[in-house]
């Protein structure tokens, strides 16, 4: 029967991790796919995630099976991470997940589930989210949010869209650091969607990835908590693989905020259940961590700063690459004041393959490029091989 399937393109983001690796030129840079590395190069494991796992390593007493909702204590830690005061007293429903994609994956198993049938991305937006969601049976509508050439966030346009969606349609929004094009959405803005949300009856599905990385854990995570208080019902999809650097672990959740505690709680049979029937339980090493580290103040502390100065040094690489990239493309000043590990620039394709194919510098076609893979060291001489196009 095998004979019967078509071959499938590699996902063009993974494929360059490849290509990266048998690149043998010296000085080769890595702006690809999106993981935080240090001034050395290397995407370290966080001391607090040492610690965690020594401690671990020493007291963990079984490896029974978890079950399919996972870890009821990392779950209640890390809402309280994302969601803070405001996810108190919520009606939520909770389920580990592998990673933010199998929580965004099991949102859009139970949006189907509930009769959903449409959900609007953001142009652009990371493209395994049309991906996943047309994988689930979703139809895909979109809205506009980003214009490259100018570098700003069109607001106006997505929020005219969403306020033609219809009731019960799905959207995805990003909580921040947006992915791929760090463009933020302004305080008062999140008000104004959430009225949208609101008025028009559409459930957000709010994705949350890379909190710590933009302006700080709280601030990251500000518009989705006065979002979630507002409305009846909302997904969070929370991923761990950026914040704790638990990449390879596949450490992440799904909340669902329901009307009441009895709707929460058939919400949480339902992605109990899909859970189970696509890969039973969520792996727990990572969710133990994560746990490890936010049940203990001190763990927790090293957390903040480790994370806090992996932040300073991308908001320096971003002062650095606007200044030097703005004498090129005057829109690129811009990307100073976007927030998180990507920044997508105005480049054509034969553009991104002149510089792979010249200089060894390595991106998606997209033009996004992953400001945390850059050293210090190497920005002024980078910047020099984009001014050549
Ligand atoms: C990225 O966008 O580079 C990351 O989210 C990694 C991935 O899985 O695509």
């Amino acid at each position: 029967m095998f004979d019967a399937l078509h071959p499938q393109p590699d996902d063009p983001l993974l494929a360059l991790i490849g290509l990266y690796k048998t690149d043998d030129r010296k000085g080769k840079v890595d702006l690809g796919v999106g993981v935080y590395r240090d001034e050395q190069g290397a995407t370290p494991i966080f001391r607090a995630v040492k610690a965690a796992e020594r401690r671990l390593l020493e007291t963990q007493e079984s490896k029974a099976y978890v079950g399919p909702e996972g870890d009821p204590v990392f779950l209640d830690r890390l809402w309280e991470l994302t969601a803070g005061s405001a996810g108190r007293g919520l009606a939520t429903a909770a389920v580990q997940t592998p990673g933010g994609s199998g929580a965004l994956r099991l949102a859009a198993d139970l949006i189907v589930r509930a009769g959903g049938r449409k959900i609007w991305l953001g142009v652009p937006t990371w493209p395994n989210h049309a991906s996943i969601f047309k994988a689930a049976g979703l139809e895909i509508a979109t809205y506009p949010f980003f214009d490259v050439p100018s570098q700003a966030v069109l607001f106006e346009s997505m929020a005219d869209a969403l306020a033609k969606a219809a009731p019960g349609d799905a959207v995805l929004l990003h909580a921040s650091c947006h992915n791929p094009t760090g463009g933020a959405i302004a305080p008062e803005q999140w008000k104004e969607l959430t009225e949208i949300i609101e008025s028009r009856g559409l459930l957000p599905l709010i994705d949350i990835a890379y909190q710590g990385f933009g302006k700080g854990i709280e601030e990251d995570a500000a518009g989705l908590r006065m979002l979630i208080t507002r409305v009846p019902e909302a997904l969070v999809a929370v991923s761990c693989s950026k914040s704790f650097g638990l990449y390879r672990e596949r450490t992440g959740a799904i909340y669902a905020v329901a009307a009441s505690d009895k709707i929460a709680s058939i919400a949480r049979s339902n992605l109990a259940l899909i859970a189970r029937v696509s890969y039973s339980m969520p792996p727990d090493h990572g969710a133990a961590v994560v746990s490890t580290i936010l049940g203990d103040d001190t763990l927790k502390a090293d957390w903040i700063s480790e994370l806090s100065s992996m932040r300073g040094r991308i908001t320096s690489i971003r002062d650095k690459l606007a200044a030097g990239m703005s004498r090129r493309w005057q829109s690129l000043t811009a990307v100073a004041g976007q927030e998180g590990m990507f920044s997508l620039l105005p480049l054509e394709e034969a553009d991104v393959l002149a510089l792979r194919a010249n200089h060894a510098i390595y991106m998606p076609t997209s033009g996004r490029i992953n400001i945390a893979g850059l050293k210090s060291a190497e920005v002024d001489a980078v910047i020099e091989k984009f001014l050549t196009l």
